[in-house]
């Protein structure tokens, strides 16, 4: 399993939670440093790939160049799109031809314009489950060939 976050907190994190619980696991994994899809090479295809991006809407007034890790786990530019809409577009290169790629929406982010990218896609897309909280009703998207 391959592993990666833009964060060098997450990604030391993730190499500590794997080898307290290494135990009680199998197989190994593979924790990368990195933006997006830039830590994989072309060749590298999977059949799951599980993205939980920074997805939450922020205001135009909020925008401001602070970037601590907080911002840049959570905010997902005006319209909560900024990354999903990269992963859309990018994802396909990577899956297998069976695979299946998910990823988390918030109902608070522009679902129409999501729903415009996923029209445009190649993947077929699906809502495989939904949990509702008292502010916003999290999804949890699938991408197919
Ligand atoms: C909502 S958090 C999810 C954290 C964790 N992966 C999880 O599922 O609980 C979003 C994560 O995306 C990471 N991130 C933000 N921008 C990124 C980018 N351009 N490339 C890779 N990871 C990024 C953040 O550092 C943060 O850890």
């Amino acid at each position: 399993m391959i592993c990666s976050d833009i964060n060098p907190y997450a990604v030391d994190l993730v190499k500590e939670n794997f080898n307290v619980n290494k135990s009680n696991l199998k197989g190994s994994i593979d924790v990368r440093l990195g933006d997006l899809f830039s830590v994989l090479k072309k060749n590298e295809k999977f059949d799951v790939i599980i993205f939980n991006p920074p997805y939450l809407p922020i205001d135009k007034k909020d925008i401001i160049e602070k970037h601590d890790w907080i911002d840049i786990a959570t905010n997902g530019g005006i319209d909560g799109l900024k990354f999903i809409i990269r992963f859309i577009i990018e994802v396909n290169r990577y899956l297998r031809k069976k695979g299946r790629a998910y990823f988390v929406f918030s109902s608070l982010s522009n679902r129409t314009k999501l729903n415009d990218y996923l029209k445009k896609s190649e993947l077929k897309s699906q809502i495989v489950t939904s949990r509702k909280y008292d502010c916003e009703t999290i999804d949890v998207y699938s991408l197919f060939n």
